[in-house]
């Protein structure tokens, strides 16, 4: 008989992982203790832009026309526990207030909350990005308060889902991590992912503290990448050399790969800046804390790149104040295809700029409402063309596709000064200098 699947927590890893599994097949129960995200997710709609995954949902969600009928939601544990013979807990772990240490109170609720409804035999399967130490400690609870006894079992799963692309990072990952206690548990970890979609991806079994450090490790690893680069761009600038030919040319070397070194305002969202501060805070907790110190500066060189491009920003528009100079801004969440602007740099830019005394407007294809809601003084646009009306100098700070196809020639008509800083190295030089733009990017010479 097919294995039914829960998942726990239906923000944007688990309304992902949830559609997922129905779509690979398995009879699903979605859990979530906010009313409100239930009763979206029941009509079909994910209260985040995320590509592709409102259609998933649509596929399967029971009762609306034409779907599987697969996956349902509910916010009663008792129901869950009673459903599931594999729940995965999806719930996430902020950084803590004030701290670098991640909060898992939302992780311990889930456990607390789950097990004493578990009385037959059962999975717990986490997948949210937690402290090394966290399963051991989680598995001790499972033990002590589910009925069930070592019936009801504990693994470690980490998502390295990226947004924007989660939907596809699910169905097609690039390796499956299980850290297991037991044949049992690999067993059914091996089910739930042997569905023709996942055949041959790679499925590396490991202990608890492994599957949990292989996470935060790739994470601390990809946000080095992107320090190291914005180091060289640095160094570039006072040099005048090209970061963007750099990172061409040090990228053939396939042991250093050319994912992953763009330069620019750096790194943001609800994962990197958190997690590689989390993991640095843990490895003090286990006296480990001189390992990470070089995460110290790979943060501080991530948190430069946007007082760099405020700088920059600044000599553009003649040096002093910016008092009276109006500075249009063409991005606001973290990344492109997410309307996320959790730790956006764009947003760090323009929010500095207009503290400055900068009258800024931004524009940004899907993250206008989150942007208003976090910074609701800046000025905003409903298109490129009207933020940057009268700009003295525009900024590219996340590279949609949409600014990508921007006419320079058309923008050129609108602005007061024909100056664009590209803080994403992600628009062609030549284009918007052969309309008479004045380019600037971090890391790269002036002309
Ligand atoms: C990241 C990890 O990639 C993913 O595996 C993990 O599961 C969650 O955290 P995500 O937060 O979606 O995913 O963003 P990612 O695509 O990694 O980009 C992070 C930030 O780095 C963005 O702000 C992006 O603009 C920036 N970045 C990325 C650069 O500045 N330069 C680059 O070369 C690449």
């Amino acid at each position: 008989m097919a294995l039914k699947i829960t998942v726990i927590g239906t923000g944007y890893l688990g309304a992902t992982h949830a559609a997922a599994m129905a779509e690979l097949g398995f009879e699903v129960l979605g859990l979530d203790v906010v009313p409100e995200k239930i009763e979206m997710l029941q009509r079909g709609e994910v209260p985040i832009y995320e590509p592709g995954l409102e259609e998933l949902l649509r596929r399967h969600v029971a009762g609306i026309e034409g779907a599987s009928g697969r996956l349902r939601f509910t916010m009663d544990w008792a129901e869950v526990a009673e459903f599931g013979d594999v729940h995965f807990v999806c719930v996430n772990t902020p950084q803590k207030h004030g701290e670098y240490a991640c909060d898992m109170s939302y992780v311990d609720a889930a456990f607390t909350s789950l097990a004493p409804h578990l009385k037959g035999p059962a999975l717990v399967v986490g997948k949210s990005t937690v402290p090394v130490g966290s399963a051991d400690r989680l598995a001790r609870t499972l033990a002590e308060l589910a009925p069930a006894g070592e019936d009801a079992e504990l693994a470690w799963n980490p998502e390295f889902l990226r947004e924007g692309l989660a939907v596809k990072d699910t169905l097609r990952p690039d390796r499956i991590v299980a850290g297991v206690r037991s044949e049992r548990a690999e067993k059914l970890l091996r089910e739930v992912y042997a569905t023709p979609l996942a055949e041959g991806t790679p499925f590396v079994v490991t202990d608890f503290p492994t599957a949990e450090l292989v996470k935060t490790s790739a994470n601390s690893f990809l946000a080095t990448k992107i320090s190291f680069i914005n180091a060289m761009a640095e160094v570039c600038e006072a040099s005048d050399g090209d970061v963007a030919k750099l990172a061409e040319a040090i990228g053939y070397d396939d042991r250093i790969g050319k994912k992953f070194l763009r330069a620019g305002i750096g790194f943001g969202g609800g994962c990197l800046p958190k997690d590689i501060r989390a993991f640095m805070a843990r490895a003090g907790e286990l006296g480990a804390d001189q390992a990470l110190t070089f995460l110290r500066e790979i943060d501080s060189i991530n948190m430069r790149q946007r007082g760099q491009m405020v700088e920059l920003t600044r000599q553009s528009l003649g040096g002093g104040s910016f008092l009276g100079k109006r500075v249009a801004v063409l991005g606001a969440t973290f990344k492109p295809d997410s309307d996320d602007v959790r730790d956006s740099p764009a947003l760090n830019v323009a929010g500095q700029i207009h503290l400055q005394g900068g009258q800024v407007t931004v524009y940004d294809p899907k993250g206008m409402g989150n942007a208003r809601r976090l910074f609701p003084t800046l000025g905003y646009a409903d298109s490129a063309v009207e933020a940057v009306r009268g700009a003295d100098v525009v900024l590219h700070l996340t590279e949609w596709r949409e600014f990508r196809e921007l006419d320079p020639a058309v923008l050129g008509g609108a602005v007061s000064q024909r100056v664009l800083l590209d803080g994403r190295n992600a628009l062609d030089p030549a284009v918007w200098r052969a309309a008479g733009w004045t380019y600037r990017a971090m890391g790269r010479p002036a002309a």
